[in-house]
């Protein structure tokens, strides 16, 4: 009954509908996903130069950032300087968090004032030398981070800038779709990059690696829920849907995907499999064995399995996701509106490494798909890097 009282006294206060506010900041920097779902931390984050374990942001006097100011907070979001002038790695997306306009970064510290105080100390950094050298960092920002406030582009609608905003902003999607420099810094573009073993696929409108061939309803649904008719997500992107996109709102959803759809296609993925008959009989073969149950003999799927025609995980440039997923196997996202997700088995047990490469051959360029052939050395590498992994 109290609890009930408290809960109506605090809907009718102003204070409530700004901390509503700077929560759905949360949601769409997806601070969650990496600062754990109690804002602690303690969440190691593999990166090509080491480990990094992401602190604690509670406002835990001891081990948050309980004695910080909201100005200590702007400048770690917006200019990557941690209190004290300590400078940021880039794994904290504050290259793309420096578009978010002043108002947003005070309202998110409003609300992460309010998250309950965790004690929980963490040693974050674990990088290798020379990259645990963190003065190094300022280097790097002179180099590759050139902060400026989102600009609109007054050729395009409403939708379209919020779209742009969400993309390169907050919601750090260039963080695992960008090809990145020697240095990890963003190329820019959006047309896939591998990350921690996985492909982050091509988001340009390549009509056959990219997302040409969605409609943006389908996008939007598949931000929303995790899959549409032509692909599902797993692995990093199911965590992204579970705790970001699936809780965007309808017209930021719709704003994404008008501004995606008028990407104009990338490097696309480099062609068919010429020369290669003898891997796509072999991989025929395995494909009716261990595959055309699930997915079809039509590779089309069911209601409850992804199709692999016409699917553009199927047909990117780089295997790495296709592999993972035949050898370790995968779980779909579990969202509000399709809250099981579905499972595929690992195969590591059933087939070797030049057989794996058959049957992402022939997927990769049966029905309507054309990409280029996958070779056993290829899977052999994802192979040990999955072991080494666990
Ligand atoms: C992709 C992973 C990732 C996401 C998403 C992310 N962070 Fe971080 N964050 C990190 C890492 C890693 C560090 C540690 C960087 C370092 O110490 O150099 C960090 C550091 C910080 C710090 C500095 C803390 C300290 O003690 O120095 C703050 C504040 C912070 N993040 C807030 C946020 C907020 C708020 C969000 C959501 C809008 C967010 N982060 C989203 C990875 C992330
Ligand atoms: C933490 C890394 C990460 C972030 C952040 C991320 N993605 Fe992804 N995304 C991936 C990976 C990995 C896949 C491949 C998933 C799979 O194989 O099922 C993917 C898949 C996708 C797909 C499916 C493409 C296809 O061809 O099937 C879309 C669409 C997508 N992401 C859009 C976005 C958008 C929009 C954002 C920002 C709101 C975003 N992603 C943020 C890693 C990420
Ligand atoms: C028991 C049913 C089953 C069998 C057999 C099966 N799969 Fe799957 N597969 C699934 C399910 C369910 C998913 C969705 C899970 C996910 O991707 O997270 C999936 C996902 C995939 C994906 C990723 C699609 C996407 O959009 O992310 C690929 C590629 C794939 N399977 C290929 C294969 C191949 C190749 C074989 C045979 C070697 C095979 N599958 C056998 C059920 C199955």
């Amino acid at each position: 009954m109290r609890c009930f009282i408290l809960a109506a006294l605090l809907i009718a206060t102003p204070a409530f509908a700004a901390n509503e506010a700077g929560k759905y900041q949360s949601v769409l920097g997806d601070c969650e996903g990496c600062h754990g779902r109690n804002l602690a931390g303690g969440v190691a984050l593999a990166t090509p130069f080491g480990k990094l374990v992401t602190p604690n942001i509670t406002p835990d006097v001891a081990t948050g950032i309980g004695t910080w100011s909201q100005e200590d907070f702007r400048k770690a979001m917006k200019q990557g300087m941690g209190k004290g002038g300590k400078p940021l790695y880039p794994a904290m997306p504050y290259v793309n968090y420096a578009l978010m306009p002043d108002a947003d970064v005070a309202a998110l510290w409003t609300y992460i004032r309010t998250v309950k105080p965790v004690r929980n100390s963490v040693d974050v950094n674990q990088l290798k030398f020379p990259f645990n050298l963190r003065f190094l960092m300022r280097g790097w920002n002179l180099l590759f981070f050139k902060p400026a406030p989102f600009a609109n582009d007054a050729s395009k609608n409403a939708a379209w800038n919020r779209g742009e905003y969400l993309v390169e902003g907050p919601a750090h999607c260039g963080a695992c779709h960008s090809p990145r420099n020697f240095f990890g810094a963003d190329k820019g573009g959006l047309s896939g990059a591998s990350l921690q073993g996985w492909w982050a696929p091509d988001l340009t409108g390549d009509g056959r690696a990219g997302l040409g061939a969605w409609s943006n309803d389908e996008l939007v649904q598949y931000l929303q829920t995790g899959r549409n008719a032509h692909s599902l997500a797993s692995g990093p992107m199911a965590e992204a849907v579970e705790n970001s996109t699936s809780r965007m709102t309808d017209s930021d959803l719709n704003a994404i995907a008008v501004y995606l759809k008028d990407l104009p296609p990338g490097p696309g993925n480099g062609g068919g499999a010429t020369g290669a008959e003898a891997q796509m009989q072999a991989g025929a073969r395995i494909y009716q064995v261990s595959c055309a149950a699930c997915h079809g003999g039509d590779g089309k799927g069911s209601a409850i399995f992804p199709p692999l025609a016409g699917n553009p995980i199927v047909t990117q440039s780089s295997p790495e996701t296709l592999a993972r997923v035949v050898l370790a196997g995968a779980k779909g996202a579990a969202t509000v509106k399709s809250p099981t997700g579905p499972a595929m088995p690992s195969f590591a047990w059933r087939w070797n490494d030049e057989q794996v490469a058959a049957v992402l051959t022939y997927i990769r360029n049966n029905w309507r798909n054309v990409a280029p052939a996958v070779s056993a050395d290829t899977v052999t590498k994802i192979r040990t890097s999955l072991h080494s992994a666990s």
